[in-house]
């Protein structure tokens, strides 16, 4: 049976797809997956190239290793909600402006149908674009958040640890604090 968040979260879907004309380098889009009800959020930034064509929310590389991060704090992938602050594949890597300001809305109606108790920022363009634009992951990692209700959990993006294995340890010891801050919250 399709429970009224995963209707609501299709309802948008297909708002979603009519901004697919500003991606002329996307096949599809890519929305998010997991639980409609979950505490925990992650958002990262944009899809790439794997994410694109399977139209699935961190597969590739960084994926594999958001994957074994939560394997490591016994989180299964199917009780949170991952998705990025852009829903298709940047026309240049990084998201412009333009493409995160096309995409912020529906990031905004994600999260207002979901109600995570904690959302996990990955990497600086979630935190800057939902948190504050000065703050950088590197001085703010690991430190909770709080903001409208919400407790916001920034950390390295996995892409970036892909890239420099010494940011590895740094992500598995913030994904322990926030296994504790997620089990804190569920008592209270
Ligand atoms: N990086 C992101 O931020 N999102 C994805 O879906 C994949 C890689």
């Amino acid at each position: 049976m399709i429970d009224v968040n995963q209707q609501k979260l299709k309802s948008i879907e297909i708002e979603i797809l009519k901004l697919k004309k500003y991606f002329p380098g996307a096949k599809n889009a890519v929305l998010g997956e997991g639980s409609p009800k979950a505490r925990l959020m992650f958002i990262g930034e944009a899809p790439g190239r794997e994410e694109d064509l399977s139209g699935r929310p961190f597969i590739g590389r960084s994926g594999r290793l958001l994957t074994k991060l939560l394997e490591g704090i016994g989180v299964d992938k199917k009780d949170v909600y991952i998705t990025s602050v852009v829903k298709f594949l940047p026309l240049k890597g990084t998201p412009s402006r333009k493409e995160i300001e096309l995409c912020l809305p529906y990031l905004w109606k994600q999260i207002d149908i979901i109600k995570p108790k904690v959302i996990c920022l990955l990497g600086n363009i979630a935190l800057n674009v939902v948190i504050d634009k000065n703050l950088k992951i590197s001085k703010v990692h690991g430190r909770p958040q709080e903001k409208g209700g919400i407790t916001y959990f920034p950390c390295y993006h996995p892409a970036a640890a892909v890239r420099n294995a010494n940011l590895i340890p740094i992500l598995r010891e913030d994904f322990r604090k926030l296994k504790m801050l997620v089990k804190r919250k569920k008592f209270s």
